[in-house]
């Protein structure tokens, strides 16, 4: 059983063995629009929002990481569930501004911010630039001054600490993100140097793609013994904290749903016992993936079923170059399988195994090796699920110059 088929389907209706989206089968709504095509139900997301909102405390806010799925419909969505949102360049900046997010919930990281991003910033008057070096407070001092603005900031901590069991890990050790904390001391005092910066608060990204609650929860503690050490060297008490999130999504046959619920219980304990030193501060957590990941589809239609000594391909007419992560490219190193099934045989008896392949021309472009599936012939559609963050956006849909895919928003 491949355990985050089952896990993401519960959010789905299947009606007579069809998969529906806003009430409809899937193949329907293909027929009309075409294939191969991204489906994002936002019925789906919602619930996942609420899972997330009910389990942390009602004093954290929720901020919607762009970088996911920067569709405007899906952050418009997330914009109006109360959501801010963490942007990563100048283009989810504007995306975040067009959408009516305030800009005082509005996060800028990335280690890599240009002048003209800077810039942008300062004039949006953005709630925190999550500076992640040195030299970018230099540049931001310089072009705030410039602009003739006060310039928000609060600083990207790369932690002494690792975050355990994550898919991607982002903090501990050598890293291009945030800046080392033993060196946060010294640049908190270099503050006084820069007129034009405003210092807000801290920022403190581990990692992505955590299904261990005990792990997510060990970081958070060790995060908040972090920020505690620093409050003497702030030079005003910190407003926001950023304290991340890497809630991860099942993908895999044997993966497990993270249990947002406990990680929940970890961060309210945190927040009563830290009550007093942190009277001053909002508290923030951001996702992407926990919160439009399992919203996702990507349905590409089979073009042949093809033998091959004893083997059976089918070939599907998108691949890699619409979904790079779901053919194991995007950062997997032993290579697995997102859930699949065809749209009108969900529940049907598995006769078969095959590979699923994509159209282009190279081995890689693969979603998987013996999946076990009912008959299947020509027309029939294939569900990629877990497919609304890092989707579209994450794939090289110039490669081999096929069309893009369509992109259907459900409410
Ligand atoms: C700074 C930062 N925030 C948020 C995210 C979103 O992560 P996820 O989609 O796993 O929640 C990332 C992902 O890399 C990130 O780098």
């Amino acid at each position: 059983m491949h355990n985050a088929l089952e896990s993401v389907l519960k959010y789905y209706e299947v009606s007579n063995h069809q998969l529906c989206v806003g009430g409809r089968p899937v193949s329907e709504i293909a027929a009309e629009t075409g294939t191969p095509l991204y489906l994002y139900d936002l019925n789906v997301a919602r619930k996942k929002f609420e899972m997330l909102r009910a389990a942390i405390s009602g004093e954290v806010d929720i901020h919607y990481a762009i970088k996911a799925n920067p569709h405007p419909e899906v952050i418009s969505f997330f914009k109006g569930l109360g959501c801010g949102a963490d942007v990563a360049s100048l283009g989810e900046l504007n995306r975040a501004l067009e959408a009516g997010i305030p800009v005082e919930d509005i996060g800028f990281a990335g280690p890599g911010k240009s002048r003209q991003e800077l810039e942008a910033a300062c004039r949006a008057g953005i709630g925190s630039l999550n500076a992640e070096s040195e030299q970018e407070l230099e540049m931001a001092n310089e072009v705030a001054g410039e602009v003739g603005c006060k310039l928000n900031i609060a600083l990207r901590i790369n932690p002494a600490f690792e975050l355990v069991a994550s898919g991607m890990r982002m903090g501990g050790g050598p890293k291009a993100f945030g800046i080392d904390q033993e060196e946060i001391p010294r640049v908190l005092k270099k503050f006084k140097e820069w007129p034009n910066l405003n210092f807000v608060g801290f920022h403190l990204f581990a990692g992505s793609q955590n299904l261990n609650h005990d792990s997510i929860s060990d970081a958070m503690r060790k995060a908040f013994e972090v920020f505690e050490s620093l409050l003497p060297d702030c030079p005003k008490p910190p407003r926001f904290i950023n304290l991340g999130g890497g809630f991860g999504i099942p993908y895999f046959a044997a993966d497990e749903e993270l249990d947002i619920y406990s990680v929940g219980m970890c961060l309210k304990q945190l927040l009563q016992t830290k009550k007093e030193k942190f009277s001053d501060t909002k508290f923030v957590v951001e996702a992407g993936r926990y919160l439009i990941g399992e919203a996702g589809l990507y349905i590409a239609q089979v073009q042949y079923v093809k033998q091959s000594r004893g083997e059976t391909f089918l070939v599907l007419n998108g691949g890699m170059n619409h979904q790079l992560a779901a053919s194991g490219n995007l950062g997997q190193i032993i290579k697995k399988s997102y859930p699949m099934a065809l749209t009108d045989r969900i529940g049907c008896s598995v006769t078969q195994s095959c590979h699923v392949v994509g159209p282009l021309c190279t081995p890689i472009d693969s979603f998987g090796k013996k999946i076990e599936l009912p008959e299947v012939a020509p027309t029939d559609l294939l569900a990629v699920f877990c497919s609304g963050a890092y989707g579209l956006s994450s794939s090289p849909l110039l490669f081999l110059g096929h069309e893009e895919p369509r992109e259907c928003v459900f409410k």
